[in-house]
């Protein structure tokens, strides 16, 4: 037996289900039933009727199923597998930001740590983000931990305003701009798709700025033949899944997310025979950080 018929047959024996983030190597994506960005995920495991999910992404993304649906079980095959940006704003700074502003609201990045999370108002994720803070009534926001997805933010609500602290992604903040001028020079007619959480000047070459699945959907409506890609190289398998017929291409230097990459097939198959790895949250943190989370599927329109 392969070991992706091992995991659909574990995955029927224990009626469990499997979600991946589009960053995870592709085998993983194949071997998934759901597959999609922050959003999308979130919702999923919330409305799946299985209460096993095996989760392959990394850490935060474990804790918000778990937030999201308390009485499940989310088994994250690498409990290793942690994105550095969700740990990079101190409470000092949301608090300080508080003192300040008396009408603030604190909007946080899904890409957080239930803790971060807890000192927050709302959540948002890339596909969400400029949406709800429109819509929110504060004029004065605190947005966490993202500096580069909140300057995108502000840029789109020029009527509110947008403060940033320096977290940042350092698989998207390391993209070098030269890298994308020097494909820009090789394939001309290339359209540019670029994640929000790109530093500013590789943001400022974009034709489209957006979420993974932002990212698939333009690539797949634009009449353009050939793209350049400003995220990490995971997407690239349902990109080219998707549009048989087009190209894609990365920078010199590929951008690589090695917490996304540590889950293995290997790893799957033990989480769904021995249970282990479960996520969970602080009860301390849980009533907030979760009351974020569901305060953006309501805002988000589900
Ligand atoms: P999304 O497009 O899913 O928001 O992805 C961003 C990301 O970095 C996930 O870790
Ligand atoms: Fe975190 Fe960046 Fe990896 Fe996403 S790609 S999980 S933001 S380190």
């Amino acid at each position: 037996m392969t070991k992706q018929e091992e995991i659909q047959r574990l995955k029927a024996e224990k009626d469990a289900a499997i979600l991946a983030h589009f960053y995870v190597a592709p085998e993983i994506q194949e071997a998934a039933d759901y597959i999609g960005d922050s959003f999308k995920l979130s919702r999923i495991a919330k409305d799946l009727p299985n209460q096993t999910i095996v989760f392959c992404g990394v850490s935060f993304m474990g804790e918000s199923g778990k937030l999201l649906s308390p009485g499940k079980r989310i088994l994250m095959p690498a409990p290793d597998a942690d994105c550095p940006m969700a740990h990079m704003v101190t409470r000092q700074e949301v608090e300080r930001a508080r003192e300040q502003y008396p009408d603030l609201a604190v909007v946080c990045y899904v890409n957080s740590t239930a803790e971060i999370k807890s000192w927050s108002d709302v959540c948002v994720t890339s596909a969400n983000a400029v949406k709800i803070v429109k819509n929110l009534p504060n004029r004065n926001i605190l947005f966490i931990p993202d500096k580069n997805l909140g300057r995108f933010v502000a840029r789109q609500v020029p009527e509110k305003n947008v403060m940033l602290v320096n977290g940042f992604c350092p698989i998207h903040e390391g993209m070098k701009a030269q890298e994308i001028e020097a494909l820009k020079k090789e394939h001309p007619k290339a359209e540019v798709l670029a994640h929000p959480e790109c530093n500013e000047s590789v943001l400022a070459m974009a034709d489209y700025i957006g979420s993974t699945s932002g990212i698939l959907a333009y690539a797949k409506e634009s009449g353009a033949e050939e793209f350049i890609i400003g995220t990490e190289i995971g997407v690239l398998h349902e990109l080219k899944k998707q549009n048989p017929g087009k190209r894609f291409f990365v920078p010199a230097t590929p951008p690589v997310c090695y917490d996304m990459k540590k889950i293995t097939l290997d790893q799957i198959i033990r989480v769904l025979k021995t249970g282990d790895h479960e996520a969970s949250v602080d009860g301390q943190y849980a009533d907030r950080a979760g009351a974020g989370l569901s305060r953006m599927l309501e805002l988000a329109g589900r």
